[in-house]
């Protein structure tokens, strides 16, 4: 009989221990556990409870609804279950029948005074850690007996169990921390401002995404400044469409591309009749710009006449049409932009000082293309693809290339690199765009980089020498044939070969 109950025992271990180690979901592998324990014990009921934030619930049970599981919380050193887990030793009632302290929260023994039933409760600890509390029902015959082999046996249980809850709980540990980590590199990346169709991942771009976004919601006025070609209207139109005002109209002047006397009518409107030709009245820039945007391109430009007038929009928002009495008030945002230096106006005198102080509230610098190369493989790529769709083509640049295009200096900056990009892939018969392929203006500074004019000079004479001998073989030595293929006359490639030593007899 000993025996057989050591085998029992054993068999038992054995396959809680397999249960546990089965799979990562804890709760249904304690449960597996306490319906295996279950079968090996005279068992009504076994749970598995857990500590969690100062409180002791049960995770896992046999024997007991859902409902009564729920039920199932205590606070450390409430009830049987809560002593156990907070003082961390075992505590056995032969007979709940006769216990006080047993508080029957769950609800599931309202048979109690029937049967003989016997509570015992392990704690569930992992070295001195107390992580929860193992409790089985017992039922038993008659009263007087000893639960020390059950105990033992439980114990042992519920060591196994401590060890598996601490592996699942390091797990999810981890699993959390790398949900953190995933979460904090999206927000870094959500962090990283974007613009749509604006390409600038650069220190200097992110500073000026970061700024456009900060500066966008308001009514700020906007003063862009950079090269020709850096993107100002492309940053303008950006701010627009990121403020409340996207809704309304973006309109755009060019204050250098107007004669002077037709400007101040095109940005405030005229009345019919204000001047010879103004047959009928007509609305201006300001006023079509009502609850949206003006941009004011080369605001550098602006005659020193017209700079009150602008000024006083700003300020008061209001202004008269040319040769109109009424006052027309308006709604609008103005973003200014200009690739002069507008200090050196203003000091010259031809910029008035209070408009340039009213215009440069949020002043935003677009860097050169050159001083933000790291942008670049980003913007031949982002202008390769516009224009592959745009012609239907699919081409594509070879590395050296690309470094060819990295390295030069773009005085136009982006424009001038866009346009670069448009006429390669316009113009190119082949799949990829190669560094024969690139116009010279790009390539001239790596020739200009060579130190000596002399070496320059050798090696431009030993290409031509070779181009001359493979013409002249190739036409077998008829010098008119090869004259024609290189563009020379009969006497250029008679003197060219007598400078180089070229002559047939020497050549075999
Ligand atoms: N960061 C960028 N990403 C993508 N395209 C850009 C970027 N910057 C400029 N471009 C493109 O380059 C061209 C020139 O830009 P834009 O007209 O805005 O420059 P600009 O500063 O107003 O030049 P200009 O002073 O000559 O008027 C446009 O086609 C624009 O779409
Ligand atoms: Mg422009």
């Amino acid at each position: 009989m000993q025996k057989d109950y050591k085998t029992i025992e054993l068999t038992t271990l054995y396959e809680i221990s397999k249960i546990l180690g089965s799979s990562l979901d804890l709760r249904s592998n304690l449960k597996s556990a306490m319906r295996v324990l279950a079968e090996f014990m005279d068992m009504k009921r076994g749970t598995v409870a857990l500590k969690k934030d100062g409180e002791i619930a049960i995770e896992a049970a046999h024997g007991l609804t859902g409902e009564e599981i729920k039920r199932g919380r205590y606070k450390l050193g409430e009830g049987i279950i809560g002593r156990v887990a907070k003082l961390g030793s075992p505590i056995v009632i032969p007979n709940v029948g006769d216990e006080p302290l047993f508080l029957d929260r769950t609800g599931a023994r309202k048979d109690i005074k029937k049967e003989n039933i016997a509570f015992l409760c392990v704690p569930i600890k992992f070295k001195h850690e107390i992580l929860g509390v193992l409790s089985v029902d017992r039922l038993f015959e008659s009263k007087g007996i000893s639960f020390e082999e059950d105990l033992r046996l439980l114990k042992i249980i519920a060591s196994l169990i401590a060890q598996s809850v601490k592996l699942y709980r390091e797990i999810e540990k981890e699993k959390e921390a790398l949900l953190w980590e995933r979460e904090e590199l999206r927000r870094e990346l959500k962090g990283r401002y974007r613009i749509d169709n604006v390409i600038g991942q650069s220190d200097r771009m992110q500073e000026v995404f970061e700024s456009i976004h900060r500066v966008a919601a308001s009514k700020a006025t906007v003063l862009l400044r950079g090269e020709s070609g850096t993107g100002k209207e492309l940053i303008a139109k950006a701010i627009h469409y990121m403020s409340p005002r996207a809704k309304g109209p973006f309109i755009k002047f060019n204050c250098a591309s107007i004669p002077e006397g037709l400007l101040e009518s095109e940005l405030f409107g005229h009345e019919k009749g204000a001047f010879t030709g103004a047959i009928s009245s007509r609305r201006g820039r300001f006023e079509l710009a009502d609850r949206g945007t003006i941009f004011l391109d080369e605001i550098g430009d602006l005659t020193v006449n017209l700079q009150p007038k602008i000024l006083r929009v700003l300020q008061e928002k209001e202004f008269e049409r040319v040769g109109g009495e009424r006052t027309i008030k308006v709604d609008v945002r103005l973003i200014a932009a200009t690739s002069r230096h507008l200090e050196d106006f203003v000091s010259q005198g031809r910029f008035r000082e209070d408009l340039y102080y009213r215009l440069n509230v949020v002043p935003v610098f677009l860097p050169a293309l050159r001083e933000r190369k790291e942008d670049m493989p980003l913007l031949i790529e982002f202008f390769l693809k516009r224009f592959n769709e745009e012609n239907k083509k699919d081409i594509s640049i070879s590395s050296d290339a690309l470094r060819i295009l990295v390295d030069y200096d773009w005085p136009g900056n982006v424009r001038e690199l866009e346009n670069t990009i448009e006429r390669l892939v316009v113009m190119s018969t082949d799949k990829i765009i190669r560094p024969a392929n690139l116009p010279l203006n790009l390539k001239s500074p790596m020739i200009k980089e060579i130190p000596l004019k002399e070496t320059l000079k050798a090696s431009l004479e030993e290409t031509e020498k070779h181009r001359i001998l493979e013409a002249l073989k190739k036409t077998g030595w008829v010098h008119a044939r090869a004259a024609r293929l290189l563009g020379f006359t009969p006497r250029q490639i008679g003197y060219k070969m007598k400078k180089y030593g070229i002559d047939r007899v020497s050549q075999n």
